[in-house]
């Protein structure tokens, strides 16, 4: 015990924005390289704003943790303010995370991304924040 903080461990017993968009405007799955879990991220989005994200986590607490965080944090925010999360902005949000369990936030950062990538190319647009992201790479920055 005592290796995740409350917040963690909150989001973790009583994770906000389960489940799946019906009709998402953007959906990403990705699946990390370090453990082979698996995240998805599905938003809604309204005049170029995230009016609603969900996330469906098939992996360990701090994913589902990171995820549902990264949701709430998304919500409401521009196309462009939602790239602007990162991992580090993700562990930032929960307090913190075990170094061990960084490449957790790391799934919801590349969810996030995957999600917004296939929203701009349903939508045609382009975006900065998405320059260099390939959703298939299994890179796995820390
Ligand atoms: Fe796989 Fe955390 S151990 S996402």
């Amino acid at each position: 015990m005592g290796m995740y903080n409350e917040k963690v461990m909150e989001y973790f017993l009583h994770p906000r924005n389960v489940g799946e968009i019906e009709n998402a405007d953007g959906t990403g799955t990705y699946g990390s390289p370090v453990c082979g879990d698996m995240m998805s991220i599905s938003i809604k989005v309204e005049d170029d704003r995230i009016v609603d994200a969900k996330f469906k986590t098939f992996g360990c607490g701090s994913a589902i943790a990171s995820s549902s965080v990264a949701t709430e944090m998304m919500i409401g925010k521009t196309v462009d303010e939602a790239l602007a999360i990162t991992n580090k902005t993700i562990v930032d949000e929960l307090g913190g995370l075990p170094a061990v369990k960084i490449h957790c936030s790391v799934l919801a950062d590349h969810a996030i991304k995957s999600a917004i990538y296939d929203y701009a190319q349903k939508t045609g647009k382009h975006y900065a924040g998405l320059e260099g992201f390939d959703p298939n790479s299994d890179e796995h920055g820390e």
